[in-house]
């Protein structure tokens, strides 16, 4: 029998110490079982928190609609607390964790009064990979404790791997609102004034204020990326916002790829890839393995690995449909917790893009009725859906394997109107970092800011990386070393648009055609036609049967370098390079100058 409680001595001591700091009315230690997952569901239900959808549509899921401030990460109050500033680097909020700690200790003081103090023990990867690793959350949202039994190996069967002595982080976390006696609780409390701390060197998280997402589900992108980030460049691995994708062709080979995009613009689409028609009756198949985090390293053959640390998916609902990405669909149909979505007359969920026609009558994510044409949107940009990984039809087999699957390619990606090409790849490992490192996209609406203007998101790391960016690429130099079967380094955009603003390229599942000319490449089956930004594909190369509109000119269209736009592209890179001059490794400076030379010669 599994104990509820951790036989770790720094645990116990910790968890006494939040609990005398936060003074709770009661300690919850989370065992993890479906029972304890069922009760506080309920439990949110009573509250108001959650609103249970009709079991018929969708069986074992749950509505909840946050506070209207507190719907998105908050990068500006996002922090890395190193000792020297420059460990944080330029591209990071820093303060000094001293400093911190002694104001945040304050706001924690009596934070969870009149709560429960949850205590969350929870894996990131799989028990038994050698890259796990341990966290132990407490935190005063039952909404938080569910959403981490989705999205993380969670409850007493840490404890056990934990043992007496494992390495464990703590995580703590507060929605900032105690309750007095008697005062009238809020279904979604929160304080307008948040923290999202991180101390690296600890390593902790300390989060205050929000119970949203990536600012409160500590493991995803607190410890799975700003932490472990951190770690790996310690020791020798790599933690990336990257998905990982299995591509499987109809010889029986396999081909793993993983592929960084900022946030909301695709990833999961395509993580989710249904291959075209006429690929499946070819016998071409795809597999998910993981769809936000790859946490990759050398075996001892010098391939690299990838595991997904998540068990589950927080993907971003708008846009989200049958067409856009079926498996999201049926993954989504049970056993899910929606939040901010607009709420259906018979008790189902609705966003947009959801179906063509929006329902005649809904009550949107603010709790408000809804009608078409009313001139506010029913689901909130970045409202979200967390389901269980597992229900994800196209899981593949391996996707809770230890040791992970091997990575043949590294896809950069953003979403990118005018410059970028459908598809290139870059020359060598080297120049394929300083791709990543330049990479840039339109923004969204997962962080709060302006929507619309193109920012450099190096690797789609920006947000997550927790040390100093200029390190982080000569980490990446760097692992060249460790490697011995380096994967290729690609790039690609999907959102190409012609003049009249019209997009230039199909997407969603014709984006297999790409694939299979990555998936080619890797094998070493074909040629590349080399070009002044790297290797693209030749025409005759590039699969467009089935897709007979796809003509070579709009090939051609989708496929252009013009040296011109290209040239702004640099001297704008430049810019960000600039930002981050300090540490930024030489090889990159002159990567830029390679690209900028060869882009003269036109
Ligand atoms: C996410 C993000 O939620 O990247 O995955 O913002
Ligand atoms: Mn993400």
């Amino acid at each position: 029998m599994t104990s509820p409680f951790p036989s770790h001595p720094h645990v116990l001591t910790w968890v006494n110490e939040m609990t005398e700091l936060c003074q709770p009315s009661a300690v919850h230690w989370c065992d993890g079982s479906q029972e304890e997952y069922d009760a506080l569901c309920d439990l949110l239900v009573e509250r108001g928190t959650f609103t249970k959808l009709n079991p018929g549509r969708r069986p074992g899921c749950f509505l909840a609609r946050s506070a209207p401030s507190d719907v998105a990460r908050v990068e500006d109050r996002t922090f890395i607390c190193t000792r020297r500033k420059a460990l944080a680097g330029p591209t990071n909020n820093w303060r000094a964790p001293a400093e911190m700690k002694a104001m945040l200790t304050e706001k924690f003081r009596g934070s969870m009064q009149g709560r429960t103090l949850y205590v969350v023990p929870f894996c990131m990867g799989p028990l038994d990979s050698p890259l796990a690793l341990v966290g132990v959350q407490v935190t005063d949202s039952p909404y938080v404790v569910v959403s981490m039994k989705i999205m993380a190996h969670m409850g007493a069967a840490v404890w056990n791997k934990l043992g007496v002595t494992g390495r464990w982080l703590p995580c703590l976390h507060s929605v900032g609102a105690p309750l007095t006696v008697g005062q009238q609780d809020v279904p979604w409390p929160c304080n307008d004034d948040k923290y999202i701390v991180h101390f690296p060197e600890d390593p902790a998280v300390w989060s205050y204020g929000s119970g949203y997402g990536g600012n409160a589900l500590l493991g995803k992108k607190c410890v799975a990326l700003r932490l472990a980030s951190w770690l790996a460049r310690e020791e020798n691995w790599l933690a990336e916002h990257m998905l990982i994708l299995g591509i499987h062709a109809p010889d029986g080979r396999s081909t793993y790829v993983c592929g960084a995009f900022p946030s909301a613009c695709g990833k999961t689409n395509l993580a989710m890839l249904v291959p075209p028609e006429s690929y499946r009756a070819a016998g071409w198949k795809t597999t998910l393995v993981g769809d936000d985090i790859a946490w990759l390293w050398p075996d001892k053959d010098g391939v690299l690995r990838a595991i997904n640390p998540e068990t589950g998916f927080f993907g971003v609902a708008p846009g989200t449909s049958p067409h856009s990405n079926p498996n999201a669909i049926a993954a989504i149909a049970r056993n899910t917790l929606f939040t901010n979505v607009a709420l259906t007359d018979d008790g189902d969920v609705w966003w947009e893009g959801l179906t063509r026609e929006p329902p005649a009558h809904l009550i949107d994510w603010q709790g408000l009725d809804w009608t078409p044409g009313c001139g506010r949107p029913a689901a909130h940009a970045n409202s979200r859906f967390t389901a269980p990984a597992a229900q994800c039809p196209s899981i593949d087999p391996r996707w809770q394997d230890p040791n992970g699957v091997p990575v043949s390619a590294i896809i950069f990606g953003g979403r990118r109107p005018g410059t970028m090409p459908l598809i290139y790849q870059s020359f060598n490992w080297a120049h394929g970092v300083y791709v990543g490192a330049t990479m840039g996209s339109e923004t969204t609406a997962a962080a709060i800011g302006q929507a619309g203007i193109v920012r450099r998101d190096p690797m789609a790391m920006l947000p997550f990386c927790g040390y100093d960016a200029g390190e982080y690429f000569a980490h990446w130099l760097e692992m060249r070393r460790h490697i011995k079967h380096l994967p290729r380094l690609f790039h690609v955009n999907w959102f190409r648009k012609g003049p009249d603003g019209s997009f230039l390229w199909p997407g969603f599942s014709e984006n297999m055609r790409v694939l299979e000319w990555i998936v080619r490449r890797c094998r070493g089956s074909i040629p590349g036609h080399e070009t002044m930004i790297g290797w693209t594909p030749h025409w005759e190369d590039f699969n467009s049967n089935g897709l007979p509109e796809f003509t070579r000119e709009q090939f051609d269209k989708v496929m252009a370098v013009d040296p011109a736009e290209w040239r702004t592209e640099v001297a704008s890179q430049a810019d960000f390079f600039l930002k981050i001059y300090d540490s930024l490794p030489k090889e990159l400076v002159y990567q830029r100058e390679l690209l900028s030379a060869r882009l003269v010669v036109d």
